[in-house]
């Protein structure tokens, strides 16, 4: 018997392909290139001053310790206050749970609700975690494919069609990644009467551009709400997200947590603390910042002759259609970054109804944003085309 062999589950869980596409790129980087990064999918702000002064508060006082498991007490009154101004929805902090970022927060909501075997719908295409925790689990994710025309939003008429005995939620993601569409009140109604708990990835909610987004909480209790600070305020690496979870599922969720993490980090709850309160202002500033290169990128991306049916009106992504240029888009990927010097994401990595496509990030400088492009634009018109 072989004593050091991997799990299966361990040896089989897919890696992010765009890591493939960053690794190819940093080694150029170091071979003297210089590279446009329009894979990225954090922000390319810092942390806004507030947060960072109330961590360093947070550190003086001395809240360097565990803290309740469920978050500290302040932060969840805040969230709460949080989903009441915005969404009208009424929560009570004990059905929320602070964690260190959504990952692991999904990855405990899957835990809680998943039994091998038993499936989860997701969209396709999708954040590339969801299936990858969900088979990790034993569970099966079942995709719903969406379609270009209207965004690749999920259609609950397509979601009905996939419910079997065995369904046990449906997953939604608005903003989401990788299109940067966002799912219209109408259909996330519907999908919340289907009877089935509703999982709600709001992760990039407030990244908003003229629309309006909508919590899954102002149409059914039968809900988890995930959310973090990653995105909104630029804090990628505090680490930090939360649930807002049916009270049945606080109690389990909570000895997850308190076995698998403790609690999140308390300096970074205090950090988040000071986002919701403080932050508006730094928010409003990188948003107008985003929805400015948003504009210019899909722009120039149809004038390039890549495929965007659809303005993208949340996050900072948009999923073009490439399909004109031929090869697959791996290969389109490490085409760009090699010949072009930019490095985009490749569709395939969000499911293999995103094959074809490309997802351009604007989490990057207006001034790299238009570098980028032009070089596309020299490359396609020039020795590709
Ligand atoms: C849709 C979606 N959900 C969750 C996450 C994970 O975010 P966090 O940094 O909070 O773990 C990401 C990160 O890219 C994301 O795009």
């Amino acid at each position: 018997m072989e004593i050091m062999k991997v799990s299966k589950k361990a040896e089989e869980i897919p890696p992010f392909i765009v890591m493939d596409v960053l690794e190819k790129a940093h080694e150029l980087e170091r071979e003297g290139e210089h590279i446009i990064h329009l894979e990225i999918g954090e922000p390319d702000f810092p942390t806004p001053g507030c947060i960072c002064d109330a961590a360093a508060e947070a550190i003086k006082r001395g809240e360097t310790h565990y803290t309740h498991s469920l978050g500290i007490i302040e932060l969840r009154e805040a969230i709460c206050e949080q989903y009441q101004e915005k969404y009208g929805v009424k929560v009570e902090p004990d059905r929320i749970l602070v964690t260190s970022g959504t990952s692991p927060a999904l990855f405990m909501i899957f835990s809680a609700l998943l039994e091998a075997g038993e499936e989860i719908i997701l969209s396709n295409p999708h954040y590339p975690c969801y299936p990858n925790f969900a088979t990790f689990l034993g569970a099966r994710p079942v995709f719903v494919k969406g379609y270009e025309e209207d965004g690749f939003q999920l259609r609950p008429d397509r979601i009905k069609k996939k419910i079997g005995p065995r369904t046990k939620a449906i997953l939604i993601n608005s903003p989401a990644n990788p299109t940067g569409n966002l799912l219209s009140k109408e259909r996330m109604e519907e999908i919340a009467t289907l009877g089935l708990p509703v999982i709600s990835d709001e992760i990039y909610h407030g990244l908003v551009y003229g629309e309006k987004e909508h919590s899954i909480l102002e149409f059914t209790d039968k809900a988890f709400v995930l959310n973090g600070f990653s995105k909104l305020y630029a804090m990628t690496g505090w680490r930090l997200g939360y649930i807002i979870a049916p009270a049945p599922f606080v109690r389990p969720l909570q000895k997850i947590q308190q076995n698998f993490h403790i609690s999140a980090g308390s300096i970074s709850q205090w950090a988040g603390f000071a986002a919701l309160k403080h932050a508006r202002e730094d928010v409003d500033r990188m948003k107008s910042t985003y929805d400015e290169r948003r504009r210019y990128m899909i722009r120039r991306i149809r004038e390039l002759g890549f495929g965007l049916s659809m303005e993208p009106a949340g996050a900072f992504y948009m999923l073009v259609n490439a399909k004109h240029l031929g090869a697959s888009s791996y290969e389109l990927a490490f085409e760009l970054l090699e010949n072009a010097k930019v490095g985009v994401s490749p569709g395939i990595d969000f499911g293999d109804n995103a094959e074809g496509y490309l997802r351009f990030s604007y989490a990057n400088s207006l001034e790299n944003i238009k570098e980028g492009l032009d070089r596309l634009e020299a490359y396609l018109n020039g020795s590709r085309g």
